[in-house]
């Protein structure tokens, strides 16, 4: 890897001219709306944008948002060729390299950047970070987005981190939201069930990498340190929280640690979702009671401004799902799976896209309910679309071609009832939130005939070579 924590990071990114610098905006609203606008507005590949002098906070006490939303930067943060442009690319790429890699456990050590300031007890504040207001219908501020909610399970005693996100209440307590069924939510709910206090840390600037790790679904049981560690190729260095024992990142820019104690819930809510919506409005959720702060000088505080997609974070979102994905539908005995692509539009769940090369009856129907029903392709999943291997997964055009072209509606067409959904379903009623169902399409050419399925008029490949050898220049023009 070419950087060893975020300062890192960011000096390769400038290089790379992947990095863009801002001065002066305002925590509240601006930084969204900003990255908002640079995002659906912007021209090219948007930059990661870092915020520094932001009105009220020291300078040097700086924001990153859409820290890993680009292929030059996703290559950068997973240690890939930087000759890789394009999604799909690498998706393949993250597909080889997750079949190599062995879980690396994290190794302690007893100093670190991270504890180059520590505020204990009533030295506690929470807001003496410019943390941002994203939307202008939030209920707050959320210091918690791009983050690490790291947990023990108290059984099992391996240690979760998940991306969920973190509303601040005051200066010393911060409410979390984790959807049902995911790893945090199953820890925290093993202590609450015994009466007990759930020990957490909230790591809020981080190394990218460990951000990718926290925010897709790493199997039950593998702790995030340890992926990360793998694809790192060594282990993440940790130092041990002071409160709780919990290992935090000795190279992270900030971290809370305190407990989150049975019973003790405030309204959380209501957030701009990752679907574009507010659905799951404000409910009452546990509050972390924070007895230490952590953090560097001059500290970064990571952020992701989810909302209408695409956002500043929805693309890494995709390329991960859809590189788990894959290795999901490998390790179910799925063959020829020739590629996946998790499309923005649908948050990277909501909109998965499969091609396959036909190999014997049913097996597009099976690559689709795996596709559907994997850990990585369950929660709020809602269409999958299965394609022949012709069909780029990651061209829209193409695949809309295909499901117009190819599926037959009263046969291509299976719904899955009562399926993992959640309280982010903007298709769901408050009150029934937890059950959608999926439309799985098959859009492939029909088993039974597809070597007499018409041919595509479109011309041979040696056709189009002499054609373009010929007419190259009054056809593209000299460059
Ligand atoms: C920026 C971002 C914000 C997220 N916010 C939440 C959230 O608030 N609650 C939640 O349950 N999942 C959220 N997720 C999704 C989880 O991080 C993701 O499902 C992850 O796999 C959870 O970890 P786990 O598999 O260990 O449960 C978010 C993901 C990202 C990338």
């Amino acid at each position: 890897m070419a950087y060893k924590d975020l300062r890192d990071w960011l000096a390769e990114a400038e290089k790379i001219k992947q990095l863009k610098r801002i001065s002066g905006a305002e925590w509240d609203l601006e930084m969204g709306a900003i990255t908002e606008l640079i995002y659906h507005e912007g021209q090219g590949t948007p930059p990661a944008i870092l915020f520094d002098d932001i009105p009220g906070y020291p300078k040097g006490f700086q924001t990153l948002f859409g820290a890993t939303c680009s292929p030059e930067r996703m290559a950068l943060t997973m240690g890939f060729p930087s000759s890789i442009k394009t999604g799909l690319d690498l998706v393949k790429t993250y597909r080889n390299e997750i079949k190599k890699i062995k879980p690396i456990p994290p190794r302690f050590v007893d100093d670190g950047p991270i504890l180059e300031n520590v505020d204990r007890g009533d030295a506690v504040d929470v807001l003496k970070f410019p943390v941002p207001k994203m939307h202008e219908l939030d209920g707050g501020r959320y210091i918690g987005t791009a983050c690490l909610i790291i947990t023990r399970d108290p059984d099992e005693d391996w240690v979760n981190f998940g991306a969920y996100r973190v509303m601040v209440h005051d200066e010393k307590r911060v409410a979390f939201y984790i959807s049902p069924g995911k790893h945090g939510n199953l820890q925290r709910q093993k202590y609450f069930e015994r009466n007990e206090p759930c020990p957490v840390a909230v790591c809020v600037g981080q190394d990218p990498l460990l951000f990718l790790a926290s925010g897709n679904e790493v199997a039950y049981g593998l702790s995030e340190y340890d992926f990360a560690g793998g694809f790192k190729g060594e282990p993440i260095e940790v130092v041990k929280g002071e409160y709780t024992g919990i290992p935090i990142p000795a190279h992270a820019e900030i971290v809370l640690e305190g407990e989150a104690v049975p019973g003790d819930l405030q309204k959380e809510g209501p957030f701009g979702e990752w679907t574009g919506y507010y659905a799951s409005s404000a409910r009452p959720e546990p509050v972390i009671q924070v007895k230490n702060v952590y953090y560097r000088n001059d500290p970064i505080l990571c952020c992701a401004r989810p909302g209408r997609p695409p956002s500043d974070y929805s693309f890494s979102k995709c390329v991960v799902k859809s590189g788990m994905i894959w290795d999901e539908l490998e390790k179910a005995g799925i063959p020829n799976v020739k590629g996946v692509w998790c499309h923005e539009a649908g948050g990277g769940r909501m909109f998965n896209i499969v091609s396959i090369r036909q190999s014997y009856p049913g097996h597009a129907r099976q690559a689709a309910m795996v596709t559907s029903q994997c850990h990585a392709g369950a929660y709020l999943g809602r269409y999958v679309i299965v394609v022949d291997e012709d069909i780029d997964p990651s061209n829209s055009f193409d695949v809309l071609w295909a499901v117009a072209s190819r599926s037959e509606p009263a046969e291509s067409i299976e719904i899955i009832r009562r399926c993992w959904s959640g309280p982010l379903d903007p298709r769901i009623p408050v009150g029934k939130k937890g059950f959608n169902s999926r439309a799985i399409i098959d859009a492939c050419r029909p088993y039974e005939w597809k070597d007499e399925f018409f041919p595509v008029v479109e011309s041979s490949p040696e056709l189009r070579s002499a054609t373009l050898e010929k007419w190259r220049d009054t056809i593209f023009g000299r460059d």
